[in-house]
């Protein structure tokens, strides 16, 4: 066939992967083409429009990196990432929600010791934050991995902070044998994602904010359970109705409460005020 038109070529386009082996890369490939051609007919971009978002996306593909990864944060921005996090954790009724990962997790950070504090000298409000991992039972989830990370006071991570010579704010825990957990760190503070890059074009050409809500990342993993990665944010925050990246619910809203100088839960003399929270987990079964 030729003399294609903007009527027929897409079912032309389509027809070219009738013989794809896959069946799923079959359905994805037609669904794309469908929707960029529905897309290009909708907004009939010029030429030079056209260009435009060629040169847009070769941008963010060289701005990845080993340590930066822009098409994630273009995927966050434009709230895909939480709308394949939703397809994908439809059916947990009663876990803990999940929401983004992010792009400053590190693997494998460093062990912290039960009760440990992670803050590495850190400054800020003390943070003691305990709870428990539990099954959708309610039993107890005994020696889960629980990764955890976070901003500082400043809402700089440690991976953005040139300089430091140890990972800071971040660290792999361990439940006990009854499934609880507990450390000491310092409050969160709310951040902008990295802007300086296509993705920050983007949102300011759109008259968007890039910021995130005060929260603390968890990612816990435990033999015949859904890995969990949720996010605890800390309740009042400015941006919980406006989060640059769409990921907080309701159900992940904490109160983290202000406590006068004196004893922590842990047995711990605290001289300055600090903040406490305890939050439980419950994950999926695999
Ligand atoms: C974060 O919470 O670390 C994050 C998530 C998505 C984009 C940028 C940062
Ligand atoms: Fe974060």
């Amino acid at each position: 066939m030729r003399d294609f038109d903007e009527n027929n070529i897409t079912a032309a386009v389509i027809d070219r992967y009738k013989n794809t082996p896959d069946p799923r890369l079959k359905q994805i490939m037609s669904s794309l083409v469908q929707h960029l051609h529905d897309f290009v007919r909708d907004v009939e971009p010029t030429e030079a429009e056209w260009g435009q978002a060629i040169d847009f996306l070769t941008r963010t593909g060289k701005l990845c990196t080993d340590k930066r990864q822009e098409f994630i944060l273009l995927s966050d921005t434009l709230g895909v990432s939480m709308l394949v996090d939703a397809i994908n954790h439809r059916f947990s009724k009663d876990a803990t929600e999940s929401t983004v990962m992010g792009p400053f997790y590190v693997q494998n950070p460093p062990e912290a010791a039960f009760g440990g504090d992670i803050s590495g000298g850190a400054k800020g409000d003390p943070l003691y934050l305990d709870g428990s991992i539990l099954a959708e039972d309610g039993k107890p989830v005994a020696n889960a991995t629980i990764d955890v990370w976070h901003s500082d006071a400043e809402g700089f991570y440690d991976v953005q902070l040139p300089g430091l010579e140890e990972p800071t704010l971040r660290a792999r825990l361990h439940s006990d044998a009854q499934g609880r957990f507990r450390f000491w760190t310092i409050m969160p503070r709310y951040y902008p994602i990295p802007d300086d890059g296509t993705v920050g074009e983007m949102l300011k050409a759109s008259a968007r904010h890039p910021f995130r809500p005060a929260h603390v990342h968890f990612m816990i993993i435990a033999h015949g359970y859904q890995t969990l990665v949720t996010h605890l944010f800390v309740d009042g925050d400015q941006y919980l109705d406006s989060d640059a990246v769409f990921a907080v619910k309701n159900s992940l809203i904490r109160d983290f409460t202000h406590e006068a100088p004196g004893v922590a839960p842990d047995g711990k003399n605290i001289e300055k005020p600090w903040r406490k929270l305890h939050s439980d987990f419950v994950l999926s079964k695999a």
